[in-house]
């Protein structure tokens, strides 16, 4: 198959990216990362999420970020709600879409949710229906789709099974995610393959975690397959608190560069991008964890 001439990249850095921060990050400099992404062409964001401020402090201004934001037109504004209490407090925030998440996974499920896979769906098919009745686009997020930190190896199987509960409750889109960043890209596509069952092409989408090196890798293999929508993080931001070790998100900027140079549209202003990435990671006192942002920077200081 060719690869697909157009990609949408949701950038996950406001949420995935810095859910793990220890120090505080000050809401201002959230929702000023959410415009500058915005300006650099970004059409979708995922912002916050409303979970519990005991489980991930650092979301805990979800609704002061939302309510800062100068939103613009043709840009959707994601943000993850695990059960009724989080959709209702995040409905009055005028969400475009919001992400239950799920995993393969028993344990981990149990970890990051507090529940397991069978409870998670019941839970979310109240948050899916009172979405959709609010005209709410609804994304299932599919954690730790080929490796678990507490489980080891998942099969596709798992997979299927999660896609299949997802499906018959309503959820849209789903999204592959490789939350440990284990993946290589034949497991990578088993996943996939495994959600193509239940989800058509234009539903699923990666989400690649970059812990050992290979999300670019996966990236390019998912193309091959026709997938043409991924979450990723600019400046390489994150983890999830509950995969203890696992690293952020394929950077933005890598998988922009990667996708232009094979002559796929994104839609995304590179440079603004880069400079998006070195604001935040100015914030948080670090360099952005992403070779293209590093390659730019450096040439543009030589
Ligand atoms: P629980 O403790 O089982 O929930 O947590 P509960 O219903 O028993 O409630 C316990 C307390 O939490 C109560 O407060 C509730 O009011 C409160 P208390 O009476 O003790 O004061 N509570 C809430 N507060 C605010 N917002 C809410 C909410 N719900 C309950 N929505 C729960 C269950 C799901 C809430 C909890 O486990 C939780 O918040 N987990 C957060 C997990 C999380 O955010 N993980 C990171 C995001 S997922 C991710 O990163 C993976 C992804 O990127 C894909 C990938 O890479 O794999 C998406
Ligand atoms: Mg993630």
């Amino acid at each position: 198959m060719s690869l697909p001439p157009r990609v949408k990249l949701v950038d996950v850095g406001p949420r995935d990216g810095l859910q793990n921060e220890k120090a505080p990050v000050p809401a201002q400099a959230k929702i000023d990362l959410v415009h500058r992404l915005q300006d650099a062409g970004l059409r979708e964001i995922e912002v916050t999420s409303f979970v519990s401020p005991k489980w991930v402090p650092q979301m805990a201004d979800a609704a002061e970020v939302m309510a800062g934001l100068q939103r613009r037109p043709g840009v959707r504004y994601a943000v993850l709600t695990p059960n009724l209490k989080g959709f209702e407090a995040a409905l009055p925030c005028r969400p475009d879409e919001i992400v239950v998440f799920g995993a393969a996974s028993e344990a981990f499920s149990q970890k990051n949710i507090n529940c397991s896979i069978a409870e998670s769906i019941e839970r979310f098919a109240p948050v899916v229906q009172a979405a959709r009745a609010h005209g709410i686009k609804v994304r299932g997020a599919i954690s730790t789709t080929v490796g678990c930190p507490y489980e080891g190896e998942i099969a596709p199987a798992r997979v299927e099974l999660v896609a299949r509960l997802m499906k018959e409750i309503g959820v849209q889109h789903v999204g592959v995610a490789d939350t440990i960043g284990v993946g290589t890209p034949r497991k990578v596509q088993a996943a996939m393959e495994a959600a193509l069952r239940h989800y058509p092409l234009d539903e699923v989408s990666g989400h690649f975690h970059d812990t050992y090196g290979q999300a670019l890798a996966n990236t390019y293999a998912c193309l091959e397959m026709g997938v043409w929508q991924f979450d990723t993080s600019v400046a390489g931001l994150g983890g999830c608190p509950y995969a203890k070790g696992a690293t952020g998100n394929v950077a933005t900027e890598d998988v922009v560069y990667l996708l232009h140079g094979l002559g796929i549209e994104t839609g995304i202003d590179l440079d603004a991008l880069v400079d998006a990435g070195a604001a935040i990671s100015g914030v948080l006192g670090r360099k952005p964890n992403s070779r293209v942002a590093t390659a730019i920077l450096n040439k543009r200081a030589g």
